[in-house]
């Protein structure tokens, strides 16, 4: 892949949401990984939760076994979860802060405060061969830690920028732009590799996409929301020409 071309993840965790609303088979979150790797993904995120709330552990092991295209597992710091990506491998390990009553991964982690504890909690994982990535918001001193923790990624959360767009906070939005840019080139600058997501749409993307440190979008809820209406392939594919378009200086 081109230096400067931006990879696409889908994140599938809420086709396995749908599913566990009735507790059956379907719709199964590895099918729908291997359609949208057929769409053009160029990897698959995953997020086992302590409560299993979508993703399962046997989804973890079908897409390991299925998958072509690289793993990003995310998971939250501990031992337990761990164990699971020791024992899997995936090609990317994205850690994540995970609070049981939230709805969604709603901040990044917090990684100054927790520095040597999730220095010793990645080395492993690094040692296993995962590329780990740390779930952050867009702030200097949190990039910072993470650097010196020895991730080799961190991923850029731009859930508060997505939600001042939806609530047309149009002053906020463009605030969050500006750090999300600002700290892309910062990360970039420390040898860091930059990824971003959460909250993302086909409003939201292109701005982001645009930033040429960013080498990698996740990208789920939308996409699955979208797929209901335009069907998963096309879903993936518009959302990877809104990218190809920003990543071409057409905003
Ligand atoms: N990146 C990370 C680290 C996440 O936790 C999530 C949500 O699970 C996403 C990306 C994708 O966010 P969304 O589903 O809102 O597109």
């Amino acid at each position: 892949m081109a230096e400067n071309q931006l990879r696409l993840g889908v994140n599938i965790d809420h086709v396995a949401t749908v599913r566990n609303a009735r507790g059956g088979a379907v719709p199964d979150p590895v099918r729908a990984a291997l359609l949208a790797q057929e769409a053009g993904a160029d990897g698959i995120t995953a997020h086992l939760r302590e409560d299993r709330r979508h993703i399962m552990d046997a989804d973890i092991e079908a897409l390991m076994d299925q998958l072509k295209v690289p793993l990003n597992f995310e998971m939250a710091a501990t031992d337990e979860m761990q164990a699971i990506a020791l024992r899997h491998k995936p090609h990317a390990v994205c850690i994540v802060p995970e609070k049981r009553e939230e709805r969604t991964t709603e901040g990044g982690l917090e990684v100054a405060r927790e520095e040597n504890k999730l220095a010793h909690f990645i080395a492993p994982l690094r040692d296993a061969g995962c590329r780990v990535s740390i779930f952050i918001a867009a702030d200097q001193k949190q990039i910072e830690a993470a650097h010196r923790i020895g991730a080799e990624v961190i991923e850029l959360h731009t859930g508060a920028y997505c939600d001042a767009h939806a609530e047309g906070d149009f002053e906020t939005r463009d605030r969050e732009l500006v750090a999300l840019r600002e700290m892309s080139t910062f990360a970039h600058s420390l040898g860091l590799e930059v990824h971003a997501g959460h909250g993302l749409t086909y409003e939201t993307v292109k701005p982001v996409a645009a930033f040429p440190e960013v080498r990698e979008l996740n990208i789920g809820h939308f996409l699955i929301g979208e797929a209901i209406f335009a069907g998963l392939t096309p879903a993936i594919e518009q959302m990877r020409r809104l990218m190809n378009e920003a990543r071409a200086g057409e905003l």
